[in-house]
Parts: structure tokens; sequence; C-alpha cells
């Protein structure tokens, strides 16, 4: 055979007909929806590359219903998903961090069968300084009620642990724009090819090595965490010379999916922990459109993902914007983390 001039690259749409062929699991409705979050995606990309051009940097003056300050681009990139997904007719509603309530599919257009939620823009403290952020996403298949009918869609229905996920995924706007995908089959990771305006498969199978010696954490709170956690940072302090034997290095860059890319890439243990400032709060971060999806990619990958106490994908969800602790990344080392809080008590 000779050989190709052409190096061939699979195209995400390509490797969704190729998954469905092959495995069944990717039905119209759901490749049409994951296609338009990609293009979505590609938007918000193309704002957040120009930056100050684009008049994108810099606070909206307005708060979100978590109280946060809402900067420019989580609007925007709020706005730019909604748009892109409302008139599709494969979803019924949409729910997102920066919405108090869900957006139920207007009635011009036809509703589908899934739900989908969103953290638009992840990492808000580093849009204005240059640094890595990207949106995170969860699909759900909208219940049926008991008589098979699919009449309506509230609040109630979103409210799914996460191991009912059928895909999630993250795109990462970094030196390199990239979307990170799984379907309950592995996870593939697609970069963005601007040229072509298309994203291509750069990796299918990512794994996360079991164990590892880097861990990721706001060492800043370190005074306010539960022993355990003070127990488990202060183990991997001492390195080489303290119990686990071994040097351990530290990186955080405070955007979720920048932290959660890297360790999928190399393997390392990502943790925001409970906090006794707030003793109420499960955690900084969203069960519903921040945790669950990475969760479900990092146990596609191989890794595990807990609450410190439970498997993060078990948890029944109680409210759109219920916050949780979060430790995942390398199996051995969130394993090791929830079993000291589970001595703990
Ligand atoms: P968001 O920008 O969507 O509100 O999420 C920010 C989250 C998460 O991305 C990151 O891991 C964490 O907040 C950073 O928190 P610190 O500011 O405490 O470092
Ligand atoms: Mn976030
Ligand atoms: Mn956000």
């Amino acid at each position: 055979m000779t050989q190709r001039l052409t190096p061939k690259r699979i195209s995400l749409t390509q490797y969704l007909i190729e998954q469905q062929r092959s495995h069944g699991n990717i039905p119209a409705q759901l490749r049409l929806l994951i296609e338009v979050v990609a293009r979505a995606c590609k938007r918000i990309s193309i704002s957040v590359n120009k930056g100050a051009l684009g008049g994108v940097l810099g606070s909206a003056e307005t708060e979100n219903v978590q109280g946060e300050m809402q900067k420019k681009l989580d609007i925007i990139a709020n706005e730019v998903l909604i748009e892109a997904n409302e008139w599709g007719g494969h979803l019924a509603a949409m729910a997102s961090e920066e919405m108090e309530g869900i957006y139920v599919v207007p009635n011009r257009f036809p509703q589908g069968e899934y739900l989908l939620l969103f953290d638009p823009l992840d990492g808000s403290s580093n849009i204005d300084v240059n640094v890595s952020i990207g949106t995170i996403f969860s699909v759900l298949k909208k219940p049926e009620n008991s008589a098979g009918a699919t009449v309506g869609v509230s609040e109630a229905d979103f409210l799914q642990p996460g191991s009912q996920q059928a895909a999630a995924g993250y795109c990462v706007y970094g030196p390199q724009t990239m979307l990170v995908l799984t379907v309950g089959d592995g996870v593939a990771i697609f970069t963005l090819d601007r040229e072509e305006g298309a994203w291509l498969l750069t990796q299918d199978g990512a794994k996360i090595p079991e164990d590892t010696k880097e861990f990721a954490i706001n060492m800043s709170n370190l005074r306010h965490w539960a022993p355990p956690m003070q127990r488990y940072v202060e183990e991997c302090l001492a390195g080489s010379t303290g119990p686990r034997g071994k040097d351990f290095n530290m990186r955080w860059i405070a955007s979720m999916v920048a932290d959660v890319h890297r360790i999928l890439t190399r393997g390392g243990v990502f943790m925001y922990p409970w906090d006794r400032r707030e003793p109420k709060k499960a955690g900084k971060l969203r069960l519903m459109y921040e945790a669950n999806p990475m969760a479900f990619i990092v146990e596609q990958a191989g890794g595990a993902a807990t609450n410190a106490g439970q498997r993060i994908l078990d948890l029944q969800p109680t409210a759109l914007h219920e916050r949780v602790s979060v430790i995942l990344g390398s199996k051995n080392e969130v394993e090791r983390v929830t079993a000291y809080h589970r001595e703990n008590g």
C-alpha cells in the first residue's frame, strides 16, 4: 500500500458516529448535543483568545446565585451555550452555575430528551491574568414519568446521581484548546485545529496512573481543614523523611479544568475539601456541574473521585447548586485520603 501523504485525523463527528456504530451508546440527539456544545466551546474559545481586544475581560459588576461576582466572560459563555443549545430539539432544559433556576427550552422549539448542565466558565479568577480556564458540562436523560410520557420538565428532573450521566466533558482554553469527552466508554481528547475550525482526536483511552507524587490543593486554607485532610497534606510535605517515604510535588492552578487536565495527562490528586470557616457548606465546588462531570471523566480514565466519604457519582443531589467536597485523581491517593477521613469518623 502506498503511504498517505496527509496524516489521517479523526474528527469529533467521525468519532461520535464510530462510537455509535461499534457500541450503540450515542443516539442521534446525544450526538447533536455533544456537537453543539463543542461548537459553543469553539465560540467561547474565540472570545477568550481575543481578550482585551474583544472587550471581554473584567467584571460584569453583577452577582450570581452563589453570591460570587460575575466576570464578563462568565456571562458571555453562559449566553453562548444557551443560544447554541436551545433550538436544536435535543434538549428539554438547561442549568448553569450562572442561572438560579433551570432554563426550559422555549415553546417555539421542539423539546428533546436530554438535560444539559454546565459551568460555562471555570476558573474565573484566571480570566484577567491569562491563565488556562475552561467550560465543564454534564448530560442527563430527562426522566420519563410513570406513564412513560415526557411532558414538562422541572428542577427535580435534574436531581439525579452522577452515575446517571449520559455524557460529560470539559473544554480547556489553554496554550491549546482541548475538548475532553466521555460517553461512558473511556475518555477521548480532541484538540481544536483553528485553521480547519475542527475538533480532531489527539488521544483516545486517556488513563490516569494509579500512583502519583503530585497533589493539588489551595494550601492557604490548611489551618481550616479537618484533621484527616491536614494529616494527608502534612505527610506529603514531610516527603522522603516522613511516613510516605517519598517526596511530593505540588501544583495549584485555581481552574479546576486545568488542574484536572494535568491529572488526566500525568496523574495527581486534586482536593477541594470541607473547611471549618463555613461548616454547613460541604465544600466550594458544585456537585452537579463541576464534581459530577469531572468524577465521571476521572473514573472513566481509571481514577477515583470521592467526597472524602463516598463515591461522588453515588451522591443523590438535593439541590441544583449543591456544593460538595472533592477528592479526585490517581486511585491510590484518593483512596488514602478517603480512608484517613473514614478512620476519623
Ligand atoms: P468558578 O470559576 O467556576 O467559580 O470555579 C472556580 C473553582 C475551581 O475552578 C477552582 O478549583 C477553585 O474554584 C479555585 O478556588 P481558590 O480560589 O480557592 O483557589
Ligand atoms: Mn467552576
Ligand atoms: Mn464558573
